[in-house]
């Protein structure tokens, strides 16, 4: 099994199943770093048309179990997140991918998210934490509550949520995952 049939065969993020739940007037998103796409096709599925971005060509993992009209509202841009020109949006999602950006790359790409939020537009996205057992590899940013909050200064921090657990990764390894989870919305 590679990594993205590792990472298909996971059910969408259960704080963004919450979210939609809450905001179900969410029409367009961006799943930035969609990887194998599972997010991308629950929110497709939830009737919301999805920009989904990866710097690796992903198409045959993100299209895999759509319907036709499902397929018509999803747009695929292969770049890197520093790259890319976002469309404006009413949520911007990203998942276990900001963190292998460095710190600059990340100051920038926030800022794009930010201008590409429709007014009162949200962003939910992940941040690894020091205590992490990835916490040594260079090429992965682990941030505390205070960067995140700097980062992210622009915006209205609606929920910053630190936890720490020990769990698998996509390729079955057991871990200790430290992650924080953030709903900002655009201020
Ligand atoms: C760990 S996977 C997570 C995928 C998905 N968000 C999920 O939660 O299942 C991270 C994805 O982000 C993409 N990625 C990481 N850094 C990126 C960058 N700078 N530009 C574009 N894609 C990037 C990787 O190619 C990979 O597919």
């Amino acid at each position: 099994m590679n990594f993205y049939e590792g990472l298909n065969k996971l059910k969408p993020h259960r704080i963004l199943n919450k979210f939609i739940q809450d905001y179900p007037n969410i029409k367009t998103a961006i799943d930035l770093g969609c990887g194998a796409g599972r997010d991308t096709e629950f929110l497709l599925a939830k009737g919301i048309n999805v920009t989904a971005i990866d710097r690796v060509d992903v198409t045959k993992f993100l299209y895999q179990g759509l319907n036709d009209e499902e397929k018509e509202r999803l747009n695929f841009i292969q770049a890197q997140f520093s790259k890319v020109k976002l469309p404006k949006v009413d949520l911007t999602i990203s998942y276990e991918a900001l963190p292998f950006c460095d710190m600059e790359t990340l100051k920038s790409v926030i800022n794009k998210v930010g201008e590409s939020l429709n007014e009162n537009g949200f962003f939910l996205c992940n941040f690894f934490g020091k205590h992490d057992s990835w916490v040594g590899n260079n090429k992965i940013t682990f941030l505390d509550k205070k960067e995140i909050e700097n980062l992210l200064k622009d915006f209205k921090i609606l929920e910053l949520r630190e936890i720490e657990r020990d769990g698998e990764t996509a390729m079955h390894q057991i871990k200790h995952w430290h992650v924080f989870w953030v709903i900002a919305q655009k201020a």
